[in-house]
């Protein structure tokens, strides 16, 4: 009966209580394919050990195809009362094929159910990530190309440094995501075992071939330690982890679209497709599409310490704590996907404003190392002093509130006399980012070798 305390939002008093809080076929009714699957191979191999019959095998298999129709049609009837989709689908399957139903749990819990199910679905979620960040890396790569040699100012502190080329800039991203890719693959790799057979957490008397449903199901092989097999969620936050640190990476490129799009830096221009009006201001374009790929990096970093925090601290094997896996990864997958396809969209599309980026790379005396570094190899001064030198150039630029180049050879020579005529040499942004030729500098073939190396690495792997 319902109680007078908390009977208003649970009309049937604890057993509804109860019921909302330990079902979770709201959400875990995604892994239905999995589920289905897992329960395929287990069958088939219960069979094929003489398990269970031939007939109860063919039974089990019809009834399991027909529930993966009626769920993909949308028919089937899910029920919060079976608490989740491994007791949904076996309660059908009996109302299906009767008694043999009950066969099908024989040498198997729900541990090494859900554990097989989740690392499934979590291994391919993992591959898709893998994909898409490949898909990203190869945008970057063709823009980078095209702006290999466009100059434009390189930044710390946001403040002008020195000149690079926005090909490496876009190239640094690369590496970025390329690390995030091999994390990916890195990670696939360690959930490569299955789970399945563990059973409860002991192992089963029945004489089960583990390695026979870890293969079916498309694994290396099986997991070695039923205890392990039935308590470890690392997957699920290795998945996190790589979510979370492409989020970082997806949000510092997302922030530098936002201060470039802007009109005070114009360095590049969005398409209309990633970006709005404002209802009130008609000369705005704002960069929602990037505002949000910023922000939705907190869901993803969320979303690894919470499971983290489920996780630390719990004795094996299982707990009832561990359904709570669930619903932060299958929400960073969906958001890591569409944080990715609409940073691929909006990379692919931006117009890029070559002009305003070398004019903005000439200011900020950017070239000053450049004639720290001539004083250095030309005058044979010690860099030290050579440093000391430019700052007192960029100090009388600043008076005269030119660019360092504007300074005459007199004024120079005023400053040092050691300063001839070819100092101007150094003094173009083109000329300081050509120079820079050591491996991993900005010089555009530097860059285009740093293109031809990840293209090469993308093809082979
Ligand atoms: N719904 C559960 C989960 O997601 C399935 C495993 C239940 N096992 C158990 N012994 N109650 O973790």
């Amino acid at each position: 009966g319902s109680n007078q305390m908390w009977g208003g939002r649970f009309a049937s008093g604890p057993a509804a209580i109860m019921q909302a809080i330990n079902a979770s076929i709201d959400f875990d009714r995604k892994l239905y394919a999995q589920d289905i699957e897992g329960s395929l191979a287990h069958a088939a191999m219960l069979k094929a050990q003489g398990i269970i019959s031939a007939d109860d095998h063919a039974a089990i298999e019809k009834g399991l195809s027909q529930i993966l129709g009626e769920i993909e049609a949308g028919s089937f009837q899910f029920s919060a009362k079976l608490e989740d989709i491994h007791m949904n689908v076996e309660a059908r399957l009996a109302e299906l094929i009767g008694s043999a139903a009950g066969r099908l749990h024989t040498a198997r819990s729900r541990n090494d159910q859900v554990a097989v199910d989740f690392r499934l679905w979590v291994k391919r979620e993992t591959e898709r990530t893998a994909h898409a960040l490949r898909g990203l890396i190869e945008t970057l790569l063709s823009r980078a190309e095209e702006h290999a040699a466009s100059v434009m100012p390189g930044f710390t502190h946001l403040q002008s440094a020195q000149p690079v080329t926005f090909g490496h800039h876009l190239m640094a991203y690369v590496e970025m995501f390329g690390r995030d890719l091999s994390r990916a693959q890195d990670a696939a790799k360690r959930m490569d075992e299955s789970p399945l057979g563990a059973a409860a957490l002991a192992g089963t008397p029945f004489p089960i071939d583990r390695h026979a449903t870890a293969e079916a199901l498309g694994f290396g092989g099986p997991t070695r330690n039923s205890i392990d097999s039935v308590s470890d969620r690392d997957f699920a936050l290795e998945f996190l982890s790589v979510a979370s640190i492409a989020g970082v990476h997806l949000s510092r490129l997302a922030e530098e679209i936002v201060i470039w799009s802007t009109p005070q830096f114009n360095f590049v221009r969005l398409s209309d497709s990633f970006s709005t009006g404002s209802s009130i201001m008609p000369q705005k374009k704002n960069p929602d599409a990037a505002e949000l790929v910023r922000a939705k990096t907190g869901r993803l970093n969320g979303h690894l310490i919470g499971l983290l925090t489920v996780m630390k601290g719990l004795p094996l094997s299982y707990s009832k704590d561990m359904q709570e896996d669930k619903e932060a990864v299958f929400d960073a997958a969906e958001t890591l996907d569409l944080m990715l396809a609409a940073m691929t969209g909006m990379v692919g599309d931006m117009g890029v404003n070559t002009d305003s980026m070398r004019r903005a790379a000439g200011a900020g005396f950017s070239v000053a190392t450049d004639l720290a570094d001539w004083l250095v190899r030309e005058a044979g001064l010690p860099f030290r002093e050579a440093h000391h030198v430019t700052g007192r150039a960029v100090a009388e630029a600043e008076k005269r509130r030119v660019g360092l180049e504007e300074l005459s050879l007199a004024d120079l020579q005023a400053i040092h006399p050691g300063i001839t005529e070819t100092v101007f040499d150094v003094l173009s942004v083109d000329r300081s980012v050509e120079s820079r030729t050591s491996f991993g500098g900005t010089a555009p073939d530097g860059v285009r070798a740093q293109i031809a190396y990840w293209r090469e690495r993308l093809a082979s792997a």
